[in-house]
Formats: structure tokens, sequence, C-alpha cells
């Protein structure tokens, strides 16, 4: 196996194994260990035709000391268990998600990056309705999987400023919907938004929310935060998907004497943000330049529309140095692998 690791993009690579268990007869069965990366289930399974299913996203990364860390799974574990509540999957239990988890990590870790290319190992749970149904009810079986590819940054721009794009002319969750749970729906959703962006030559799509396009959601695969007067700013809305990653944020920010605001951030907010930026597991910190409003013909600019801004480094750096282990981990988010 030759891995090119400074060149890695965020997509598929086959490694070696992955984990599975099944939801039978009202419980869960063993903990699988499987070489291929194919599944066979029924074609009338609940994920296929009413999209019951839910997954997540996570990293593992290496140390300088060459140990293995993951960060904060246990908020995975309980995400997916409140997406299984809203779509009425059948809920993983905490210490099965975490030990799939970690045998999936640990089966694979010579996958795991070398430390200090930025690159690091993404965990992919995913949890489906196996069982057939044709009329729209809940499935009576599940298969809970957990695979795992090394990565480098989702947006190929890494840690430098991109350009995005606001949409208002697809949803991609209403205000009672399932944007706050991370289900499959939610992206099919959104793929028009981002394909239209993409054409437009921007990295992704910014989402307003649904009900009066006045407020800003989230943005692509991640939450938007916006840097004012020493305050780091992020949109509170029924509809977007609770970020580990931007919570995390939040606490640092606080802990850099930073004000944290979360509440509703109007559009025209945008006039007055120093920096902006998008958050999440795969997007890590991406920082925003430029937002550009096809419908009002605007484009709003931060920064100096080039590089990224110190405050969005200082929170990038201290974020990005707890999880290889770099930076003290005062916080206990991460796990050390045995
Ligand atoms: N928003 C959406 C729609 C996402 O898919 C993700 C990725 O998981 C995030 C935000 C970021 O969440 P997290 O920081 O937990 O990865
Ligand atoms: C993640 O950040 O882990 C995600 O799940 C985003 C993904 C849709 C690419």
């Amino acid at each position: 196996m030759k891995m090119d690791w400074k060149n890695l993009g965020f997509g598929i690579t086959k490694t070696d194994y992955n984990v599975r268990c099944w939801y039978r007869d009202g419980k869960w069965g063993e903990l699988e260990v499987s070489s291929s990366q194919e599944i066979s289930i029924h074609m009338g399974a609940t994920c296929l035709h009413y999209g019951q299913e839910s997954f997540e996203g996570l990293k593992a990364y290496r140390g300088k000391d060459n140990r293995i860390r993951l960060f904060r799974y246990d908020e995975n574990a309980k995400r997916m268990a409140r997406s299984a509540k809203g779509i009425m999957l059948a809920e993983v239990p905490k210490p099965l998600f975490q030990e799939a988890i970690r045998k999936a990590v640990k089966l694979n870790e010579k996958y795991v990056p070398p430390h200090g290319l930025g690159a690091s190992l993404y965990i992919r749970p995913l949890l489906i309705g196996t069982g057939p149904e044709v009329g729209v009810k809940p499935s009576k079986e599940y298969l809970f999987m957990v695979f795992v590819m090394p990565v480098g940054p989702y947006f190929k721009e890494g840690f430098k400023p991109v350009d995005i794009m606001i949409t208002r002319d697809h949803d991609r969750a209403a205000p009672l919907g399932t944007g706050h749970l991370k289900v499959g729906g939610n992206y099919a959703a959104s793929l028009t938004s981002v394909a239209k962006a993409h054409k437009n030559g921007y990295a992704t799509a910014l989402y307003l929310d649904a009900k009066e396009k006045r407020y800003i959601d989230e943005c692509g695969p991640a939450n938007f935060f916006g840097i004012k007067n020493n305050t780091y700013i992020t949109p509170d809305s029924q509809s977007i998907l609770p970020s580990i990653t931007n919570m995390s944020l939040q606490e640092i920010a606080i802990s850099m004497g930073m004000k944290v605001e979360k509440r509703a951030v109007p559009l025209a907010e945008l006039n007055e943000f120093e920096e902006t930026g998008a958050c999440g597991t795969a997007a890590v910190i991406t920082p925003i330049k430029k937002i550009y409003d096809p419908d009002e013909n605007r484009t709003y600019t931060f920064g100096d529309g080039k590089d990224p801004g110190p405050v969005t480094t200082k929170l990038y750096e201290e974020l990005v140095g707890i999880q290889y282990g770099d930076r003290e981990d005062k916080y206990g988010w991460i796990t050390v692998m045995e």
C-alpha cells in the first residue's frame, strides 16, 4: 500500500475493514467485522424508499507521539440517537456506537495519516432501515455500520478563504422538518442548491431560513459563524444541524476572552462582520472571503478578501492543535486510542 498522504482530497478510499451490527427481533446483535465494501439488502428496504437513514461524520487524528485521537465521539453518539428518535430508527446504544468506532479505527490503523500533513481518518457511521415495507412506516430491522477512509480537506482550498453563494430557490430543510437531524433526506434536498453554487464558481451554498429568507441558517455541510467586536456569533435556528465543531469553537472563543452569541443572524448583519467562516468535521474551519447574493446582486467581502482573519486563525489553531494533540486538551474532548 502506497498512500499519497499529501494530496488526499475528501473522497472514498478503500480501507481493509468495516464493522456492522444488525437490529432484529427488537434487539441489537453482535458487532461483526467485514472486509467487503458491499451490503446486501431487500429492495423494499425503508432506507431506499422513504429515506429512513441517518449518518454521522467524525475523524481520528494521529499525534506527533504516533498515537491516535478521537474527538468528542460521545457527541456523535448522542446526535445519532437524536436522529434515530426523529425518524423512528432503532437507537444505537452509546457503548455500541463507541465500540464500533474504536474497532473500525483500530482495524484500519495504518490508514490514519501521519501527523503534520493536515490529513485524518474520516469515520462514517451509518444507520439504515433494512426491513421491507411498501406502506410508509418504520422498518422492523436495521443495520448499523462504520466505515473509514483517509481524507484531506473537504474544500480543496483547505485553510484558505472561499467564496460562497446564497440560494433562495430551494430549501434544504423546513422550519419544523428534519434540518436539525443528520438524515440523508436533508442532503438530497440540498443537492440542487450546492450544484447551482458550484456551477456559478462558488465553493458551496449559504442557506437562509426557509420561512422568511431573512436569517442565515447554515453553509453547505457546515455551520456558519461571524466575528465582530470580539464576539463569535452563530445562528440559532431549528433547521440547522447542531455542529460539534461549532459547539467546541464557542467554548474556545470564550476561553480566548471573546463573547459568544447564539441567536438569529439577519442577512443584513453580513455588512457588519469582520470575519466569517464555515465549521464542521469535514470543513474544519473554512474561512469565507466573499458571499454573493444573486437576488440582491451584491457581494459581501470579509477581511482583506485574501487571507484568513486573525480571530479565525486563532480559533483554527487551537481547535486543530487539540485534535492532533499538539495543544493541551483542557476540555477533556480527546480519547486517545489504546
Ligand atoms: N451542518 C451540516 C449540514 C453538516 O452536514 C455538518 C457535518 O456534520 C455540520 C453542519 C457540522 O457538524 P459537525 O461539526 O458535528 O461535523
Ligand atoms: C461532516 O462534516 O462530517 C459531514 O458529515 C459533512 C458531510 C456531509 C460531508
